[in-house]
This record gives structure tokens, C-alpha cells and sequence, in this order.
């Protein structure tokens, strides 16, 4: 019956990268909700453990674009990528934007991807690198706006994904509500 197929999922694979850690968090406080979960940097890893039921893609958005070393990962894997259901997140300060930053990523991915998720980020002036600082210092002077650190960072809403992920992984979502 279409509609109520369950989604047979058991392992999963957290992938991310992160500039600043926030990702990091991220993908760790996914991991810890998720239990039988595997994390690894995108740039560290190695083809030996691919047997995964679930992919789950975590990436930055800087300047409008996603880490480039994800789209190097998706590239290198792409034709394993193209026999999993794959989940990605982005941690961004603007939420709304969540289609313009995933586009790319959706576009290589597209039918194997069965969820997207925007997830709030962080911005610590005094962490960034020198042309980080002084591309952030430029982008807010044109815009009028304060160098001031940014938190967008919600715990509970990356509980609540957790948790979603989690009954995916457990067979209690149907199909129509998995995308
Ligand atoms: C250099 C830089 C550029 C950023 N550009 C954007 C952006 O274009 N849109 C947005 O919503 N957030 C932007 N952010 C916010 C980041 O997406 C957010 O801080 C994220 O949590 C960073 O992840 P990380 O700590 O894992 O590196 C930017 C942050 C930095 C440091």
C-alpha cells in the first residue's frame, strides 16, 4: 500500500565538517541521541566501513555556500552514495535560507535524499581566522550592522532531530512522513 511502506533502517553514518566546531556539536549531540551511530569528518574517511543503512550529512554554510569539503566527499563517494537514504543538515544563521544552501547538495544527491534540515549556528568573532575576521568585519560594515558574535545554536531543536532520525532508524515513520 504507497504511503505506508515502512523504511527498513538500522545503522547510521554521521558525516560533517566543521571550521569552528559548531558542527561538530552538532554531529556529536546526534550521535549521543542516535546511539548505534558511526561520526567521521568528511576529509577523514576511509573506505574500509561503508555497511550503513543511513547516511547523515552535516555541513557549515559559509558565504551563502556549504563547506567545500563535502562536495569533495559526495564527489569522491558518489556511487555508493547512490545505493543509501541519505539525511543532510546545514548549521547556518539564516534558517530560511535552507533551499538556496542545500540546492548544490540536493542537485548531486537529489532521489536519495529523504530529508533536509536547517539547524542554527554559531559565530564567535574572536575564534575566526584572519580572513574570516576580516571578511565578517567588511560584510557587516557595508551592511550597518555591529561585529558582534552570533548565537543561533538551539539544543532542543537538535534533540528533536535526534529523535526523528531515531524512529526512522526504528521503523516508526511512514514513507510520506519521512521527507
Ligand atoms: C566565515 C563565515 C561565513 C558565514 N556565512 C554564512 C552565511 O552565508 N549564511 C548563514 O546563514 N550563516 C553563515 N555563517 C554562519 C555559520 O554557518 C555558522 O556559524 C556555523 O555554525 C559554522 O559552523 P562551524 O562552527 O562548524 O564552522 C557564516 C559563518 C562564518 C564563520
Amino acid at each position: 500500500m504507497k504511503g505506508l511502506q515502512v523504511v527498513n533502517l538500522k545503522s547510521a553514518l554521521i558525516i560533517y565538517e566543521s571550521r569552528y566546531g559548531t558542527t561538530k556539536d552538532v554531529a556529536r549531540n546526534l550521535s549521543y541521541i542516535i546511539k548505534n551511530a558511526h561520526i567521521c569528518k568528511a576529509s577523514e574517511f576511509h573506505n574500509n566501513n561503508r555497511d550503513y543503512d543511513l547516511v547523515i550529512i552535516g555541513a557549515p554554510v559559509y558565504y551563502d555556500n556549504l563547506d567545500e569539503r563535502i562536495y569533495k566527499f559526495i564527489e569522491d563517494n558518489i556511487l555508493w552514495l547512490k545505493t543509501k537514504d541519505i539525511m543532510v543538515f546545514c548549521t547556518c544563521m539564516s534558517l530560511e535560507n535552507k533551499h538556496i544552501y542545500l540546492k548544490k547538495i540536493y542537485n548531486m544527491l537529489n532521489k536519495n535524499i529523504i530529508n533536509t534540515k536547517a539547524l542554527g549556528g554559531k559565530i564567535i568573532i574572536n575564534n575566526l581566522d584572519k580572513l574570516d575576521y576580516y571578511r565578517m568585519k567588511n560584510f557587516t560594515r557595508i551592511n550597518e550592522m555591529a561585529l558582534n558574535d552570533m548565537d543561533n545554536y538551539d539544543l532542543k531543536k537538535i534533540v528533536e532531530y535526534g529523535q526523528y532520525i531515531k524512529k526512522i532508524m526504528n521503523n516508526e515513520l511512514i514513507e510520506h512522513e519521512v521527507r
